[in-house]
Protein backbone atom coordinates (compact mmCIF):
# COMPACT_ATOMS: atom_id res chain seq x y z
CA UNK A 1 0.00 0.00 0.00
CA UNK A 2 1.42 3.41 -1.03
CA UNK A 3 1.98 5.95 1.68
CA UNK A 4 -0.95 9.21 1.70
CA UNK A 5 -0.17 12.95 0.46
CA UNK A 6 -2.44 15.26 1.06
CA UNK A 7 -1.52 18.57 0.44
CA UNK A 8 -3.24 21.90 -1.44
CA UNK A 9 -3.88 25.63 -1.32
CA UNK A 10 -7.06 28.11 -0.94
CA UNK A 11 -8.42 29.27 -4.26
CA UNK A 12 -7.60 33.24 -3.38
CA UNK A 13 -5.75 33.94 -6.62
CA UNK A 14 -3.99 31.93 -8.98
CA UNK A 15 -0.33 30.21 -7.67
CA UNK A 16 2.72 32.30 -8.42
CA UNK A 17 6.33 31.09 -8.36
CA UNK A 18 6.65 31.14 -5.15
CA UNK A 19 3.88 28.23 -4.38
CA UNK A 20 5.66 26.47 -7.37
CA UNK A 21 8.95 26.16 -5.43
CA UNK A 22 7.40 25.99 -2.84
CA UNK A 23 4.97 23.00 -2.72
CA UNK A 24 3.73 22.02 -6.14
CA UNK A 25 6.95 20.92 -7.76
CA UNK A 26 7.27 18.46 -4.50
CA UNK A 27 3.91 17.48 -5.18
CA UNK A 28 4.88 16.92 -9.22
CA UNK A 29 8.12 14.52 -7.99
CA UNK A 30 5.96 12.41 -5.09
CA UNK A 31 3.00 11.53 -6.72
CA UNK A 32 4.35 8.53 -8.62
CA UNK A 33 5.36 7.15 -5.18
CA UNK A 34 2.53 8.41 -2.95
CA UNK A 35 -1.57 8.08 -3.10
CA UNK A 36 -1.40 11.69 -3.75
CA UNK A 37 -4.68 14.02 -2.81
CA UNK A 38 -4.84 17.47 -3.77
CA UNK A 39 -7.74 19.84 -1.69
CA UNK A 40 -8.67 23.50 -3.08
CA UNK A 41 -9.33 24.73 0.17
CA UNK A 42 -12.48 27.07 -0.66
CA UNK A 43 -13.70 26.94 2.97
CA UNK A 44 -10.86 28.17 4.40
CA UNK A 45 -10.83 30.76 1.72
CA UNK A 46 -14.23 31.85 3.16
CA UNK A 47 -12.50 32.56 6.17
CA UNK A 48 -11.00 36.09 5.30
CA UNK A 49 -12.75 35.94 1.39
CA UNK A 50 -16.29 35.52 2.29
CA UNK A 51 -17.78 38.63 1.35
CA UNK A 52 -16.46 37.64 -2.28
CA UNK A 53 -17.49 34.16 -3.55
CA UNK A 54 -17.74 34.93 -7.05
CA UNK A 55 -13.68 35.16 -6.66
CA UNK A 56 -13.20 32.16 -5.00
CA UNK A 57 -15.42 30.32 -7.69
CA UNK A 58 -13.60 31.42 -10.43
CA UNK A 59 -10.20 30.87 -8.36
CA UNK A 60 -11.05 27.18 -7.97
CA UNK A 61 -10.64 26.63 -11.38
CA UNK A 62 -7.62 28.38 -11.67
CA UNK A 63 -5.99 26.92 -9.07
CA UNK A 64 -7.40 23.35 -10.42
CA UNK A 65 -5.44 24.55 -14.12
CA UNK A 66 -2.47 25.53 -11.94
CA UNK A 67 -2.27 22.02 -10.34
CA UNK A 68 -2.74 20.24 -13.76
CA UNK A 69 -0.15 22.66 -15.83
CA UNK A 70 2.41 22.33 -13.71
CA UNK A 71 2.64 18.42 -13.83
CA UNK A 72 -0.12 17.05 -11.58
CA UNK A 73 -1.42 13.96 -13.63
CA UNK A 74 -5.09 13.26 -12.80
CA UNK A 75 -4.33 9.64 -13.34
CA UNK A 76 -2.67 8.80 -10.83
CA UNK A 77 -3.24 12.25 -8.49
CA UNK A 78 -6.79 13.05 -6.81
CA UNK A 79 -8.10 17.09 -6.79
CA UNK A 80 -11.00 17.99 -4.79
CA UNK A 81 -12.74 20.69 -3.24
CA UNK A 82 -13.20 20.96 -0.14
CA UNK A 83 -16.24 22.19 0.04
CA UNK A 84 -18.05 19.05 -1.40
CA UNK A 85 -16.95 16.86 1.55
CA UNK A 86 -18.86 17.85 4.51
CA UNK A 87 -18.03 15.13 6.65
CA UNK A 88 -14.10 17.58 6.78
CA UNK A 89 -16.68 19.90 8.81
CA UNK A 90 -18.17 17.49 10.89
CA UNK A 91 -14.67 16.06 11.79
CA UNK A 92 -13.50 20.04 12.72
CA UNK A 93 -16.69 19.84 15.24
CA UNK A 94 -14.95 17.04 16.83
CA UNK A 95 -11.57 18.30 16.92
CA UNK A 96 -12.47 21.74 17.92
CA UNK A 97 -13.93 20.26 21.41
CA UNK A 98 -10.43 19.86 22.61
CA UNK A 99 -8.88 22.20 21.19
CA UNK A 100 -8.29 25.48 22.99
CA UNK A 101 -8.52 29.15 21.90
CA UNK A 102 -4.88 29.42 23.33
CA UNK A 103 -3.60 27.01 20.94
CA UNK A 104 -5.32 28.82 18.04
CA UNK A 105 -4.63 32.99 19.25
CA UNK A 106 -0.90 31.74 19.57
CA UNK A 107 -0.57 30.16 16.36
CA UNK A 108 2.39 32.47 14.70
CA UNK A 109 0.72 32.05 11.11
CA UNK A 110 -2.92 33.23 12.47
CA UNK A 111 -0.97 35.93 13.97
CA UNK A 112 0.82 36.94 10.95
CA UNK A 113 -2.36 36.73 8.65
CA UNK A 114 -4.55 38.62 11.07
CA UNK A 115 -1.72 41.31 11.23
CA UNK A 116 -1.80 40.89 7.20
CA UNK A 117 -5.31 41.53 7.07
CA UNK A 118 -5.74 44.15 9.55
CA UNK A 119 -7.97 42.01 12.13
CA UNK A 120 -8.29 43.10 15.56
CA UNK A 121 -11.53 41.27 16.76
CA UNK A 122 -10.77 37.62 14.91
CA UNK A 123 -14.24 35.65 13.71
CA UNK A 124 -14.24 32.70 14.78
CA UNK A 125 -14.33 30.78 11.50
CA UNK A 126 -10.54 32.98 10.73
CA UNK A 127 -9.38 31.86 14.40
CA UNK A 128 -10.67 28.12 14.05
CA UNK A 129 -9.26 27.62 10.45
CA UNK A 130 -6.04 25.61 11.43
CA UNK A 131 -8.54 23.16 13.06
CA UNK A 132 -10.70 22.72 9.83
CA UNK A 133 -7.29 22.18 8.23
CA UNK A 134 -6.54 19.59 10.79
CA UNK A 135 -9.12 17.64 9.67
CA UNK A 136 -8.59 18.44 5.76
CA UNK A 137 -5.41 16.14 6.50
CA UNK A 138 -6.90 13.33 9.10
CA UNK A 139 -10.20 12.31 7.29
CA UNK A 140 -8.33 10.95 4.57
CA UNK A 141 -5.22 9.31 6.46
CA UNK A 142 -2.51 11.52 5.26
CA UNK A 143 0.90 10.05 6.09
CA UNK A 144 2.68 13.61 4.66
CA UNK A 145 2.03 17.21 3.90
CA UNK A 146 4.21 18.82 1.62
CA UNK A 147 3.84 22.37 2.47
CA UNK A 148 5.84 25.77 2.94
CA UNK A 149 7.17 26.65 6.06
CA UNK A 150 4.44 28.86 7.08
CA UNK A 151 2.21 25.73 7.19
CA UNK A 152 3.92 24.13 9.65
CA UNK A 153 2.41 25.32 12.98
CA UNK A 154 -0.67 24.01 11.11
CA UNK A 155 0.68 20.87 10.97
CA UNK A 156 2.05 20.59 14.25
CA UNK A 157 -1.68 21.41 15.83
CA UNK A 158 -2.65 18.56 13.51
CA UNK A 159 -0.25 16.19 15.17
CA UNK A 160 -1.59 17.47 18.44
CA UNK A 161 -5.21 16.76 18.06
CA UNK A 162 -4.50 13.39 16.45
CA UNK A 163 -2.50 12.63 19.48
CA UNK A 164 -5.51 14.14 22.14
CA UNK A 165 -8.15 12.01 19.69
CA UNK A 166 -6.45 8.91 19.82
CA UNK A 167 -5.64 9.09 23.36
CA UNK A 168 -9.43 10.18 23.99
CA UNK A 169 -10.83 7.58 21.79
CA UNK A 170 -9.57 4.93 19.91
CA UNK A 171 -5.85 4.86 18.17
CA UNK A 172 -7.78 5.28 14.39
CA UNK A 173 -6.20 8.37 13.36
CA UNK A 174 -2.85 9.19 11.74
CA UNK A 175 -0.55 11.57 12.91
CA UNK A 176 1.30 13.04 9.60
CA UNK A 177 4.19 14.50 9.15
CA UNK A 178 5.48 17.75 7.08
CA UNK A 179 7.21 17.53 4.26
CA UNK A 180 9.59 21.00 3.61
CA UNK A 181 10.61 22.03 0.23
CA UNK A 182 14.36 22.00 0.23
CA UNK A 183 14.01 25.62 -1.58
CA UNK A 184 13.30 28.31 0.87
CA UNK A 185 10.73 30.77 0.49
CA UNK A 186 11.02 33.04 -2.35
CA UNK A 187 10.88 36.70 -2.05
CA UNK A 188 8.74 39.18 -3.91
CA UNK A 189 9.45 41.11 -6.52
CA UNK A 190 9.70 44.03 -4.49
CA UNK A 191 12.07 42.51 -2.12
CA UNK A 192 10.02 42.17 1.02
CA UNK A 193 8.12 39.43 2.86
CA UNK A 194 6.50 36.62 0.47
CA UNK A 195 4.80 36.56 -2.45
CA UNK A 196 1.43 37.54 -1.88
CA UNK A 197 -1.21 38.97 -4.47
CA UNK A 198 -2.20 41.87 -1.92
CA UNK A 199 1.50 42.61 -2.28
CA UNK A 200 1.33 42.86 -6.04
CA UNK A 201 5.00 41.39 -6.45
CA UNK A 202 4.32 38.01 -7.71
CA UNK A 203 5.02 36.48 -10.69
CA UNK A 204 2.10 34.24 -11.50
CA UNK A 205 2.89 30.45 -13.19
CA UNK A 206 0.47 31.59 -15.90
CA UNK A 207 1.73 34.65 -16.82
CA UNK A 208 2.86 35.65 -20.38
CA UNK A 209 6.45 36.24 -21.52
CA UNK A 210 6.02 39.42 -21.63
CA UNK A 211 4.94 40.03 -18.22
CA UNK A 212 7.25 37.76 -16.37
CA UNK A 213 10.18 40.05 -18.64
CA UNK A 214 8.62 43.60 -17.90
CA UNK A 215 7.97 42.23 -14.00
CA UNK A 216 11.96 41.38 -13.46
CA UNK A 217 12.44 44.59 -14.96
CA UNK A 218 10.66 46.10 -12.27
CA UNK A 219 12.14 43.82 -9.95
CA UNK A 220 14.25 45.42 -6.65
CA UNK A 221 18.07 45.17 -6.30
CA UNK A 222 21.13 45.69 -4.61
CA UNK A 223 19.78 49.32 -4.05
CA UNK A 224 23.25 50.69 -3.52
CA UNK A 225 24.17 49.29 -6.76
CA UNK A 226 23.46 52.88 -8.39
CA UNK A 227 25.63 52.66 -11.81
CA UNK A 228 26.73 49.54 -14.11
CA UNK A 229 30.30 50.00 -12.62
CA UNK A 230 29.30 49.71 -8.86
CA UNK A 231 30.32 46.43 -7.50
CA UNK A 232 27.18 44.56 -6.65
CA UNK A 233 25.87 41.94 -3.73
CA UNK A 234 24.16 39.38 -5.18
CA UNK A 235 23.60 38.07 -1.38
CA UNK A 236 20.75 40.75 -0.84
CA UNK A 237 19.32 41.34 -4.43
CA UNK A 238 15.72 39.73 -5.01
CA UNK A 239 17.10 39.11 -8.82
CA UNK A 240 19.50 37.12 -7.71
CA UNK A 241 17.49 35.07 -5.38
CA UNK A 242 15.58 33.97 -8.55
CA UNK A 243 18.76 32.97 -10.74
CA UNK A 244 19.45 31.00 -7.46
CA UNK A 245 16.49 28.58 -8.21
CA UNK A 246 15.22 28.87 -11.44
CA UNK A 247 19.18 29.24 -12.88
CA UNK A 248 21.21 27.32 -11.43
CA UNK A 249 23.54 26.75 -13.99
CA UNK A 250 24.60 30.12 -14.62
CA UNK A 251 23.90 31.42 -10.94
CA UNK A 252 27.45 30.96 -9.78
CA UNK A 253 29.36 33.25 -12.94
CA UNK A 254 26.62 35.63 -12.79
CA UNK A 255 27.30 36.41 -8.80
CA UNK A 256 31.25 36.47 -8.91
CA UNK A 257 30.03 39.27 -12.03
CA UNK A 258 27.82 40.96 -10.19
CA UNK A 259 30.43 41.24 -7.63
CA UNK A 260 33.06 42.17 -9.99
CA UNK A 261 30.98 44.74 -11.44
CA UNK A 262 31.02 42.36 -14.44
CA UNK A 263 27.40 42.45 -15.41
CA UNK A 264 24.75 45.19 -15.18
CA UNK A 265 21.22 44.43 -13.33
CA UNK A 266 19.15 45.22 -16.99
CA UNK A 267 21.23 42.20 -18.34
CA UNK A 268 21.53 40.66 -15.47
CA UNK A 269 17.63 41.01 -15.30
CA UNK A 270 16.95 39.64 -19.11
CA UNK A 271 18.99 36.60 -18.47
CA UNK A 272 16.70 35.56 -15.92
CA UNK A 273 13.61 36.20 -17.78
CA UNK A 274 14.83 33.82 -20.39
CA UNK A 275 15.65 31.51 -17.65
CA UNK A 276 12.10 31.72 -15.70
CA UNK A 277 10.69 31.96 -19.29
CA UNK A 278 11.94 28.76 -20.15
CA UNK A 279 10.88 26.85 -16.99
CA UNK A 280 7.26 28.14 -17.46
CA UNK A 281 7.09 26.96 -21.23
CA UNK A 282 5.50 23.33 -20.54
CA UNK A 283 3.40 24.75 -17.86
CA UNK A 284 1.80 27.23 -20.08
CA UNK A 285 1.42 24.75 -22.73
CA UNK A 286 0.34 22.25 -20.04
CA UNK A 287 -2.32 25.12 -18.69
CA UNK A 288 -3.82 26.46 -22.36
CA UNK A 289 -4.44 22.49 -23.21
CA UNK A 290 -6.58 22.21 -20.28
CA UNK A 291 -8.06 25.31 -20.51
CA UNK A 292 -9.40 24.64 -24.12
CA UNK A 293 -10.75 21.33 -22.59
CA UNK A 294 -12.19 22.81 -19.01
CA UNK A 295 -15.32 19.99 -19.58
CA UNK A 296 -12.17 17.87 -18.73
CA UNK A 297 -11.39 20.06 -15.79
CA UNK A 298 -14.45 20.28 -14.27
CA UNK A 299 -14.84 15.90 -14.50
CA UNK A 300 -11.51 16.11 -12.89
CA UNK A 301 -12.90 17.94 -9.71
CA UNK A 302 -16.30 16.23 -9.72
CA UNK A 303 -15.23 12.55 -9.73
CA UNK A 304 -12.29 13.53 -7.85
CA UNK A 305 -14.57 15.20 -5.02
CA UNK A 306 -17.01 12.09 -5.38
CA UNK A 307 -14.46 9.81 -4.68
CA UNK A 308 -12.77 11.43 -1.57
CA UNK A 309 -16.35 11.39 -0.29
CA UNK A 310 -16.73 8.06 -0.04
CA UNK A 311 -13.43 8.05 1.56
CA UNK A 312 -14.44 10.50 3.82
CA UNK A 313 -17.28 8.73 4.45
CA UNK A 314 -15.80 5.86 6.21
CA UNK A 315 -13.24 7.62 8.23
CA UNK A 316 -16.01 9.55 10.25
CA UNK A 317 -18.53 6.54 10.22
CA UNK A 318 -14.86 5.33 12.52
CA UNK A 319 -14.50 8.59 14.23
CA UNK A 320 -18.20 8.78 15.59
CA UNK A 321 -17.98 5.15 16.08
CA UNK A 322 -14.62 5.93 18.44
CA UNK A 323 -15.79 8.72 19.78
CA UNK A 324 -19.05 6.72 20.89
CA UNK A 325 -21.95 8.35 19.25
CA UNK A 326 -22.52 5.95 16.34
CA UNK A 327 -26.52 5.15 17.92
CA UNK A 328 -27.37 2.83 14.71
CA UNK A 329 -25.31 0.49 13.07
N1 LIG B 1 -3.45 26.67 4.48
C1 LIG B 1 -2.98 26.32 3.16
C2 LIG B 1 -2.51 27.60 2.47
O1 LIG B 1 -2.85 28.67 2.88
C3 LIG B 1 -4.03 25.63 2.32
C4 LIG B 1 -4.52 24.33 2.90
C5 LIG B 1 -5.80 24.04 3.29
C6 LIG B 1 -3.76 23.16 3.14
N2 LIG B 1 -5.88 22.78 3.76
C7 LIG B 1 -4.65 22.21 3.68
C8 LIG B 1 -2.40 22.85 2.97
C9 LIG B 1 -4.21 20.94 4.07
C10 LIG B 1 -1.96 21.56 3.35
C11 LIG B 1 -2.87 20.63 3.90
O2 LIG B 1 -1.84 27.51 1.47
Amino acid sequence: MKKRILTGDRPTSRLHIGHYVGSLQNRVKLQSDYETFIIIADIQALTTHFKEPDMLKKNVYEVALDNLAVGINPEISTLFIQSMIPQIAELTIYFSMFTTVNMLKHNPTIKAEASQYGYTDLNYGFLGYPVSQAADITFCRADLVPVGEDQLPHIELTRKLVRRFNDLYKPILIEPEALLSSCSRLVGLDGNSKMSKSLKNSIYLADTEEEVKSKIKGAVTDSNRVTIRDKGNPDICTVFSYHRVFNENESYNIYEMCKNAGIGCAACKKNLSKALNETLAPIRERRSYYENNIKRVKDILYFGSEKVRRAADETLDEVKDAVGIKYFK
